[in-house]
């Protein structure tokens, strides 16, 4: 597998920005262990709602604070107290900011040394960590939807689709390759544009569909650098899909993959929720075209790119801003920000632009 320092893409080996590390309801079980980013991390839900995510390892002796459902203190519910985490080996207790508050047996002052503690938030049904290699604060929120909210559009549940051994370099390729659109997915595109504008990266495409028999227009966007979400329409079908990535270790990401279905009346029945799910399931299968040819290919550290495949080049270019300190971010922007159009394809017609958006 591929490692950062072949593609080059700066000075980080993870990249900084929003990212999935775990489905909401994997927290109602209370602290739960998680590695991204070569790091391992302990995340929970304080009892009054608050997310936290600290660094995993107790400074005491370097216990997992996450990682027992053994120890008394966690089989008798006591290690959460409030919004601060006690560690199941010898209870010192960290607040939500990584500090150490208490410790059981102890009277004097608290060792000073903190735990890192991260910004984390709920949104689209997941847990979203700020990843910054810097340690700087957000400088873009996480995205969100409005249908998620809104009771016609049926909200599926996430696929987990596991840690592939696979640069996240590659799959944000796709986003410019329109020519894999008919060979892998059965669906060439007609009309192709990548637009990028700072950490949003824009592909609008459409063309007919072989096995939907229908004409599928689709405008996919990553917010940041492991955020694609995608509105999908074909025949009477008009959904989202999403596909969030997160590095793991290098050469390595997990994945995971959801959709929201709008129905066609305002209280959907079981009828609708099943055919959401079969629109998941196609979602998801189309997906999966694209997984099993990641996990088996050799890495494009060069892309062999045609002049009709320019917005490879460009896409990333993109990607580079999340590898490099933040203050370089508008270099890259200014090298790709604005539409790109593929020669051989046509531009989004105005009606498609507006169907979409
Ligand atoms: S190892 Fe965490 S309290 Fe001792
Ligand atoms: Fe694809």
């Amino acid at each position: 597998m591929a490692l950062v320092e072949e593609f080059d893409l700066g000075e980080y080996i993870f990249p900084r920005g929003w990212f999935m590390i775990a489905e909401a309801s994997e927290l109602d079980d209370g602290p739960k262990g998680v590695r991204f980013f070569g790091k391992d991390f302990a995340l929970y839900r304080g009892e009054s709602g608050r997310l936290v995510l600290l660094d995993a390892y107790c400074l005491h002796m370097g216990t997992h604070l996450a990682k027992s459902n053994s120890a008394s203190i966690v089989t008798n519910h006591e290690q959460l107290e409030g919004d601060s985490i006690r560690c199941p080996y010898h209870g010192w207790r960290y607040n939500p900011e990584g500090q150490v508050d208490d410790i059981p047996y102890f009277d004097g002052p608290c060792p000073k040394a903190r735990i890192k503690s991260y910004p984390v938030v709920e949104t689209l049904g997941a847990i979203m960590m700020w990843h910054d290699p810097a340690g700087g604060e957000p400088d873009y929120q996480a995205p969100d939807l409005k249908a998620w909210h809104d009771s016609q559009w049926i909200n599926g549940c996430y696929d987990h689709l596991g840690d592939i051994a696979i640069h996240p370099q590659e799959i944000i390729d796709n986003m410019a390759d329109a020519h894999h659109l008919g060979p892998t997915h059965g669906a060439p595109c007609e009309y192709f544009e990548n637009e990028y504008i700072g950490h949003k990266y824009y592909q609008r495409q459409g063309g007919y569909h072989r096995m939907y028999r229908a004409y599928l227009t689709t405008l996919t966007w990553y917010t940041g650098p492991g955020l694609l979400l995608s509105r999908q329409r074909f025949g009477d079908n008009n959904g989202y899909e999403f596909i969030f990535h997160t590095p793991v270790d290098k050469g390595m990401v997990k994945v995971w993959h959801n959709n929201l279905s709008l129905a066609p009346g305002v209280n959907p029945g079981e009828q609708d929720i099943a055919n959401a799910k079969m629109a998941q399931e196609g979602a998801l299968a189309a997906f999966a075209q694209d997984l099993q040819i990641w996990a088996n290919k050799k890495p494009a550290l060069q892309i062999m790119a045609l002049p009709v495949e320019r917005n490879f080049r460009l896409g990333r270019i993109w990607y580079q801003q999340f590898y490099n300190p933040i203050e370089k971010a508008k270099e890259f922007h200014a090298r790709v920000n604005g539409k790109h159009h593929l020669k051989g394809l046509a531009k989004p017609s105005a009606l498609a632009v507006e169907l979409q958006e």
